[in-house]
């Protein structure tokens, strides 16, 4: 993978039917997804428990985007093997779980997947201004972690600002990706802001038609460079 991303649209499986992932995969691959994100959660960093790399092996098969694993776990770099070895070509970490960020990074990378750091909204952008030599993206959280369908939270807005500036002025290829909130109503706003992959669970899975939400998404996100 390279990281010329465009805008992308990410649905978040964590609110498709668990019972039917296969089908609900390739619903949306079918209305042109671009990449698959994967909410892993321990219980322990963030208060909600889902899935582990077994589950992204089993997706790994049935699908041949993208898998982009969102670790929201206590010491991720536990877990960087298992879950390249299931077939994640992103992960990305919190940087207050782990304590030795730099190296995670690199463990990641040294697996070919492009690594992540994900910014909590009470996390500053000062936290990656050490590391930013060593990601491929950052995943700016516009709610807080461990649950879907929850509210947008408008502040993001101006982190992604500061965001894409910050790495504009220092002259990185860092992508920028959004999560938490997103749907038909902000997509093209963050988009304008300068995020590049906006992740969607509710907006994508809890419509009636997860195909055609994925492209309705898509040119939500678009018609904001297009006024
Ligand atoms: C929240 C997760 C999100 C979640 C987004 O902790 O990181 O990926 O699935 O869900 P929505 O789009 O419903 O806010
Ligand atoms: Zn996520």
């Amino acid at each position: 993978m390279t990281t010329d991303f465009g805008v992308k649209i990410a649905p978040s499986i964590l609110s498709a039917d668990f019972a039917r992932l296969g089908d609900h995969i390739r619903l949306v691959e079918d209305g042109g997804a671009d990449i698959v994100h994967v909410d892993v959660m321990d219980g322990q960093f963030v208060p909600n428990i889902t899935i582990g790399p077994p589950v992204v092996a089993a997706i790994r098969k049935i699908t041949s985007l993208p898998l982009d694993c969102h670790l929201m776990v206590d010491q991720p770099e536990r877990f960087i093997d298992d879950f390249a070895d299931a077939g994640a070509n992103m992960i990305s970490v919190h940087p207050e779980a782990t304590i030795h960020l730099h190296r995670t990074l690199a463990a990641i990378r040294g697996r070919d997947a492009l690594a992540g750091v994900v910014l909590n909204p009470s996390t500053p952008l000062s936290s990656i201004e050490e590391v930013l030599g060593s990601i491929d993206y950052v995943l700016v959280m516009s709610v807080n972690p461990g649950f879907g369908g929850q509210k947008f939270i408008e502040h993001s807005l101006d982190k992604v600002r500061r965001l894409r500036s910050m790495i504009a002025l220092r002259g990185y290829q860092i992508a920028i990706e959004i999560d938490g909130g997103i749907g038909m109503g902000n997509a093209g706003v963050v988009a304008e802001a300068g995020a590049e992959l906006l992740v969607a669970g509710s907006a994508i899975f809890g419509d009636p038609d997860p195909k055609g939400a994925v492209g309705r998404l898509r040119r939500a996100a678009l018609a904001s460079f297009a006024a």
